[in-house]
């Protein structure tokens, strides 16, 4: 059993959206979270891609849910040991200042930025900043900004609008991770392409040298398909040293296979340098945050609600696997993306999203929400307003 922090009614009025009347911003069209006989359809295991983007876990066998739980999430998990025995190092972590981060999700990992409908603003990067994060997410496509041959060349008006970015987002007082996001063709062809990613680390570790400590690097978002965690593990092992010559104390984070899962955390191979960040991601059911992706093949259908027992189970396992990692090594975890597709009812996203922030800060967890204005989206760029319920999902009790 896991041991429940505390059980307030705000608690049950996260897990049993509903019944509660919201504080904050008015929520409207919910039905009752509590499903019944929903089938569960997710696994980590196939991939596929449609228009760019990686899919992320295909189907697999289906589970039936059983009834809803009652509000009992709010947990800090502990006990299931880690699959395999990790190294021991004497290695003294220092801690990670970032706590609340923002994803700026499908504007520069599209193919080129506003090709998936955002853009980011400079207004953006003060809205966010005043809503209370302290950190901001970048996932950076390089791949389709890069020459193709030696000495591999980013192009240099693209690398100018990152750090664009990057300078704004400084200027308001805003952490920055930078990543290298949607490297398809690595993933494809690792050994094809070492040299390749290898180099983009190069200009973007001369890029940002002197860069102030909050911008963070983040050496390959969601490594899947045919790259092995064995290679991941080699091209870490020689990306670090590419940066540590020039950043020899920025906080670099680095995560598993199979997407940055929870799973793989432990098959890492962890340098002995105090300034290593653990990263994974949480979209537990997928069957549930990515219902309706284009991206996915087959898409999987609308009307997936969340709350059940086999959804408790799911969160409560994903935690306990972190947190036993983060015992056993002392790493910092971020959860570097999590959310729901704007697709699903706002006040069910906002339920799980809320669980899963509180779950995530329970377990000392820093965490980065998936996403500002694309298709997980939490603030509407049009109306200039933030959806309802974000508020209260990311920062309220
Ligand atoms: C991953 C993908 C991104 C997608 C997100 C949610 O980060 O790279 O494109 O939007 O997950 O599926």
């Amino acid at each position: 059993m896991f041991k429940t922090l505390f059980l307030s009614s705000v608690l049950a009025c996260a897990f049993l959206a509903a019944s509660c009347s919201q504080t904050e911003q008015a929520l409207t069209d919910e039905p009752e979270v509590a499903p019944v006989e929903q089938t569960v359809t997710e696994s980590n295991t196939e991939t596929s891609v449609t228009s760019n983007k990686i899919q992320h876990p295909a189907p697999a066998p289906k589970q039936v849910i059983e009834a809803p739980v009652s509000a009992q999430t709010l947990t800090q998990f502990s006990e299931k040991p880690p699959k395999t025995q990790l190294r021991q190092t004497s290695v003294v972590r220092t801690p990670f200042p970032v706590k609340r981060c923002m994803n700026l999700g499908n504007a520069l990992e599209a193919p080129n930025e506003g090709d998936w409908g955002y853009r980011i603003r400079k207004r953006d990067l003060q809205i966010i900043k005043q809503a209370g994060f302290d950190t901001i997410r970048l996932p950076v496509r390089w791949d389709n900004h890069t020459a193709n041959r030696a000495p591999y060349q980013i192009d240099a008006s693209f690398m100018a609008r990152v750090q664009d970015v990057v300078r704004q987002a400084q200027a308001v007082d805003l952490g920055v991770i930078v990543d290298v996001h949607h490297f398809e063709k690595l993933m494809r062809q690792p050994k094809r392409q070492e040299a390749r990613f290898l180099a983009i680390w190069t200009q973007i570790s001369k890029a940002f040298k002197g860069a102030p400590a909050n911008v963070y690097f983040e050496v390959l978002n969601e490594p899947t398909l045919e790259i092995k965690m064995s290679q991941v593990n080699a091209l870490y092992a020689k990306v670090i040293p590419i940066i540590r010559a020039n950043h020899p104390k920025r906080k670099i984070i680095l995560g598993g296979n199979s997407w940055n899962s929870v799973e793989r955390l432990d098959e890492v191979r962890w340098p002995d340098d105090p300034n290593i960040i653990a990263t994974f991601h949480d979209y537990g059911p997928h069957a549930f945050t990515h219902q309706g992706a284009e991206w996915s093949e087959p898409a999987m259908p609308l009307g997936r609600l969340w709350g059940g027992r086999e959804d408790a189970d799911e969160l409560k396992s994903t935690y306990q696997i972190a947190n036993a990692f983060l015992k056993k090594t002392g790493l910092p975890i971020l959860v570097g993306e999590f959310g729901v597709i704007d697709k699903v009812p706002q006040a069910q996203r906002m339920n799980w999203t809320k669980i899963r922030r509180q779950t995530m800060e329970a377990n000392n967890m820093a965490w980065c929400v998936w996403d500002f204005s694309g298709a997980f989206k939490s603030y509407d760029a049009g109306t200039e307003q933030w959806l309802p319920g974000v508020q209260d999902a990311l920062f309220g009790p």
